[in-house]
């Protein structure tokens, strides 16, 4: 279980996050609701460890956590970027294959063996020698879900999943989410589309502007 307890933070002299916490329970999916500029992305951003909070606490498991410490052995949270952030000069195996190579030292045959399973899972194995700029929107971010489950975090964070696709893609999206549920995963979803949220969680968190 993952616990934020008064977490603060500010940009600027403007508190984003005013003393939020949150309790987010293994193999669950939370969605984060709420209007542009809410701080949706700012949160989902803290618990990755991209940005630092003011204060409060982490907790993974009842024992504190930092999640912006790097020197951890195991990833504990992969993201999803809203506009998916592949590199666009690897294929889609280099993509998916360089993290484990470059961060977990896996050698080249293990990481390949992972990426070809973690392709199957997410139906792209007749892509693996594309590059992002042949791929649809909905290919690139499940070459993103591949890229951030290679990391094998124990939660993956998404940033607006739905956003930059076709409404169509919507429920296909959904459905991937629900079966990497499966897989025992802990998920959290940013999104603004609540039919979406409600399709896909177990919990939900609303967040408002804060007026300041
Ligand atoms: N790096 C930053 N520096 C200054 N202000 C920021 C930064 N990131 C976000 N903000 C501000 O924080 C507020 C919340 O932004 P964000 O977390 O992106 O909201 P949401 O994802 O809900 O739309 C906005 O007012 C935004 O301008
Ligand atoms: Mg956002």
């Amino acid at each position: 279980m993952l616990k934020l307890k008064n977490i603060t933070k500010s940009f600027d002299g403007k508190t984003i996050l005013n003393n939020l916490n949150l309790e987010v329970k293994d193999n669950s999916i939370l969605s984060i609701v709420g209007p542009s500029g809410a701080g949706k992305t700012t949160l989902l951003r803290c618990i990755a460890g991209l940005e630092k909070v003011d204060s409060g606490t982490f907790t993974l498991n009842d024992k504190p956590f930092d999640p912006a410490d790097e020197s951890r052995k195991e990833r504990v949270i992969g993201v999803v970027f809203q506009d998916f952030n592949l590199f666009p000069h690897l294929s889609v195996m280099e993509n998916i294959a360089l993290a484990p190579e470059m961060v977990l030292k896996q050698d080249k045959k293990t990481a390949q063996k992972n990426v070809t399973e973690l392709l199957a899972q997410l139906g792209l194995t007749s892509l693996k020698d594309q590059y992002p700029f042949e791929l649809s929107g909905g290919q690139k971010q499940r070459v993103a879900i591949a890229r951030a489950l290679a990391m094998q975090p124990k939660i993956l964070c998404y940033d607006e999943p739905t956003s930059a696709l076709d409404p169509s893609l919507r429920d296909t999206v959904a459905q991937v989410i629900l079966d990497l549920k499966k897989t025992g995963i802990t998920q959290i979803v940013i999104t603004h589309d609540p039919d979406f949220a409600k399709k896909i969680a177990d919990q939900l968190l609303e967040v408002k502007p804060l007026n300041n």
